[in-house]
């Protein structure tokens, strides 16, 4: 496997060609943007640690019958993913009041729901990734109606399956972002990342937050967060 040109250069990472036409090569970066890159930082070591997490959540969810971009660890900081297309769509699950949900509603942080809520937002960094419903993303042709169902029912399934998984590592899933990528021949399959910069996740004896809100919030100890919810996943 040869790394070819840049591709792409997100956010928080970089994507490669390879010399197969089916595979691309991710690279985690240690920058931090919040509010729509309005904030900008770094958080050391963020990279490596987001690439692990991401790599551990999908072979997990791999098992439990989620199919994944994931192909093969390559490095500290860079990943073998199955080239897919992203379904313009971020996916976001909550299973309890936080962020934009608290903000908009004007309710408190850390109601439990009843059931798990699933809203989109379109992927859109020049609108400001604005919320989007159904209709409207069948409208835009981000999605098919069928796409829509397959995607709904696939990160229902990746919160239970990382609901219960968090559980036994003493945190506490909030909500988290996914993005779904198209395979050439169609197939939906969980894309992009799982990580601390895409979930929200806390201690679940003292709620002490263990996520990027710490970054957004100017909490402090962002690294050590990042680094205790590593330890939690893989005893390092
Ligand atoms: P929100 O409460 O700000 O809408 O965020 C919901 C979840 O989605 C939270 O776990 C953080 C994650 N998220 C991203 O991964 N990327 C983003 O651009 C935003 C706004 C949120």
């Amino acid at each position: 496997m040869t790394k070819l040109e840049q591709l792409y250069e997100g956010k928080a990472k970089k994507v490669f060609k390879t010399d197969d036409e089916n595979l691309y090569i991710v690279d985690y970066k240690d920058d931090a943007t919040a509010f729509n890159g309005e904030k900008k930082g770094t958080i050391a070591g963020k990279g490596v640690i987001n690439n692990i997490m991401s790599n551990h959540m999908f072979q997990l969810l791999e098992k439990q019958g989620v199919p994944t971009h994931f192909v093969e660890q390559l490095s500290e900081r860079e990943t073998v993913v199955k080239k897919v297309s992203i379904v313009p769509l971020e996916v976001i699950i909550r299973n309890i009041s936080a962020g934009s949900f608290a903000k908009r509603y004007g309710v408190n942080e850390g109601i439990v729901f009843e059931q798990p809520t699933i809203e989109f937002s379109y992927k859109n960094d020049d609108l400001g990734d604005p919320l989007i419903n159904d209709y409207h993303a069948m409208a835009l042709k981000l999605a098919t109606a069928d796409e829509i169902e397959t995607i709904k029912k696939m990160a229902f399934k990746v919160n239970e399956v990382m609901k219960a998984y968090f559980d036994t590592l003493n945190v506490t899933l909030v909500d988290f972002k996914l993005e779904f990528g198209k395979t050439t021949d169609g197939t939906i399959i969980l894309a992009d990342e799982i990580s601390p910069d895409t979930c929200r996740l806390w201690d679940k004896d003292t709620g002490e937050k263990l996520d990027k809100d710490r970054f957004r919030r100017d909490l402090g100890n962002v690294e050590e967060a990042y680094q205790e919810i590593l330890r939690r996943l893989t005893g390092k």
